[in-house]
C-alpha cells in the first residue's frame, strides 16, 4: 500500500529540480584587472572557495576569455592600463546580456560608480574590500544567475507548451473534418451492406472496409480528445467504481508477461476530473510502464487519501495544501536516471525509437492532473523501477443545505476525519 515515506520521496513535475543540465556548470568569474598581483591573489581566494577563475589584464584578453569561457560574472577594475573599464562593461553587456558585471574601483567617488551603473554595471566594489563582502556579492549574483536560468526555462516550457496546445488543436481540426468524411463512408457502407445482396466474397470486402473506417474513427476519437484537453466537463469519480473495470481493458492489452495488480483505500474520496482523459492518462502510464518492463515485471495501481500541510515541500511547486486523493501507478522496470526523470514531462522528449514513442505521453498526464488542479510527482532510479503519483483534489464535499463546498485549498479543517497515510 502507499505509504508516507514513498510519496515523500518523488519531486512534483519539474518544478523542484529545473530541467537541463545547465545549472549545475562550475561558477566561472572572470577578473579583468591590469595589476596582475592582484589579479592572481584575487583569483586565488576565489579557487579556494570554488570558483572557477579567469583572469585578463586588458580589455582586448578579456573579450576574448568572454568568448571562450563564458563566465556568469566578470570583475571589472575601472581603471585598465590599456582601455577603460566602464567602456569594456558597456561592451560587456552588448555582447553578452546575461553576464553579470562587478566593477571594481580604487577611488570611492560617487560619479565612477554611477557611471559604471549606467553602463550596466550589476553592482560596484571599493578596493581594498573585505573578502567576505566580495563573496557575499558574489553568492548574491550567482543566485541571480539561478534565477533568471529558472526563470528562461520556465519560459522555454511555456513556449513549448504552447505548441503543443496548437498542435492539440490542429490535430482536433483535423480529426472533426476527418471525422464527417468518416461518417459518409460509414453511412454508405452500412447502406450497402444492408440492400445490396452480392457475392460473399464482396460481403467480406464490404466488411473489411467498414472496419476500416471504424479504426479511422477510432483513431480520429484520440486526435480529438489530444485537441480538446482544455475544457471537457469533468465529473465526480469514484475510483472503486471505475479503476476496476481499467484493469480489466489493461490486462488484455499488456499481456501475461506483466502482472497486474490494483489496491485502493476503503476510504477513498470523490475526486473531480474528466473521465476519459483520466483514462487516457492511466492507459498511457500502463504503456510507459509496460515499454520499461520488456521482458515481463510487475505494475501496480494503487490509490489513497492525501492531506498537503501548507509546510509540505510540495506546496514549492504549485500544490495547494489541502486534500487529495492519490493515485500511484508503480512499475518495477528499468527506471530512470536523474537526467532523463528531469526531462520526463517534456513535450516530444521521448528516449525510444522513432514509431514506438513521441514523447506526448507523460505531457499530456501532467496537462490532465494540472488541469485537475493537482501535480504529478516522478519518483525513479536506474533498476529500481517507477513510481509516478497523481495528485488530484478531492471532490467538493456537500453541505448540510446540499451545496458543494471546495476544500482543496483550505481544507485543512476536515484534517481530523481524514486519514493521513501512515
Ligand atoms: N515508467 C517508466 N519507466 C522508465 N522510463 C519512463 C517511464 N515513463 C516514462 N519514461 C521515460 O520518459 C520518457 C517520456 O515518456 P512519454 O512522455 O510517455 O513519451 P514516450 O513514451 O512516447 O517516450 C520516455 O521515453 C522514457 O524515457
Ligand atoms: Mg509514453
Amino acid at each position: 500500500m502507499t505509504d508516507q515515506t514513498d510519496l515523500q520521496t518523488d519531486f512534483i513535475g519539474d518544478d523542484i529540480v529545473p530541467q537541463g543540465a545547465g545549472t549545475v556548470e562550475k561558477k566561472r568569474v572572470l577578473i579583468v584587472d591590469d595589476d596582475e598581483d592582484f589579479a592572481a591573489s584575487l583569483a586565488g581566494l576565489l579557487e579556494l572557495e570554488g570558483y572557477q577563475a579567469i583572469i585578463a589584464h586588458d580589455a582586448l584578453s578579456a573579450q576574448d576569455a568572454l568568448a571562450l569561457h563564458q563566465p556568469a560574472i566578470a570583475l571589472v577594475d575601472v581603471r585598465l592600463g590599456v582601455g577603460n573599464g566602464v567602456e569594456l562593461v558597456r561592451t560587456f553587456r552588448r555582447q553578452s546580456p546575461d553576464l553579470i558585471c562587478l566593477m571594481v574601483t580604487a577611488y570611492a567617488s560617487v560619479e565612477t560608480a554611477v557611471e559604471a551603473l549606467q553602463a550596466g554595471a550589476y553592482d560596484y566594489l571599493c578596493k581594498p574590500f573585505h573578502s567576505a563582502d566580495l563573496l557575499a556579492t558574489l553568492e548574491r549574483c550567482f543566485e541571480r544567475t539561478r534565477l533568471m536560468e529558472e526563470k528562461r526555462l520556465v519560459a522555454e516550457r511555456l513556449g513549448q507548451m504552447q505548441r503543443i496546445q496548437t498542435m492539440g488543436q490542429l490535430a482536433g481540426g483535423i480529426a472533426h473534418d476527418f471525422n464527417n468524411i468518416l461518417a459518409v463512408l460509414l453511412g454508405n457502407l452500412r447502406w450497402l451492406q444492408e440492400h445490396v445482396r452480392t457475392k460473399p466474397e464482396q460481403v467480406q470486402m464490404l466488411e473489411d472496409a467498414l472496419a476500416a473506417v471504424k479504426a479511422g474513427t477510432d483513431l480520429t476519437k484520440r486526435l480529438l480528445n489530444f485537441g480538446r484537453q482544455e475544457g471537457g466537463d469533468s465529473v465526480r469519480v469514484d475510483l472503486h467504481a471505475v479503476l476496476p473495470d481499467l484493469m480489466r481493458v489493461l490486462r488484455r492489452t499488456l499481456g501475461d508477461d506483466i502482472s497486474l495488480s490494483l489496491e485502493l483505500a476503503d476510504d477513498l474520496h470523490e475526486i473531480e476530473v474528466h473521465p476519459a482523459q483520466m483514462e487516457t492518462s492511466l492507459l498511457n502510464l500502463a504503456l510507459n510502464a509496460r515499454d520499461a518492463m520488456p521482458d515481463g515485471g510487475t505494475l501496480r495501481f494503487e490509490a489513497c487519501n492525501f492531506v498537503v500541510r501548507p509546510d509540505d515541500a510540495r506546496v514549492a511547486s504549485g500544490l495547494l495544501p489541502g486534500q487529495y486523493v492519490v493515485i500511484s501507478v508503480i512499475d518495477t522496470g528499468h527506471g530512470m536516471p536523474v537526467a532523463i526523470r528531469r526531462r520526463a514531462l517534456e513535450p516530444l522528449f521521448s528516449t525510444k525509437p522513432a514509431g514506438k514513442g513521441n514523447g506526448l505521453g507523460l505531457t499530456m498526464v501532467d496537462g490532465f492532473v494540472r488541469q485537475s488542479g493537482g501535480r504529478l510527482g516522478i519518483s525513479s532510479k536506474p533498476d529500481e523501477g517507477t513510481r509516478i503519483n497523481l495528485y488530484l483534489p478531492r471532490a467538493s464535499v456537500p453541505t448540510l443545505s446540499g451545496e458543494h463546498v471546495a476544500d482543496t485549498a483550505n481544507g485543512l479543517d476536515e484534517l481530523r476525519v481524514t486519514r493521513v497515510v501512515p
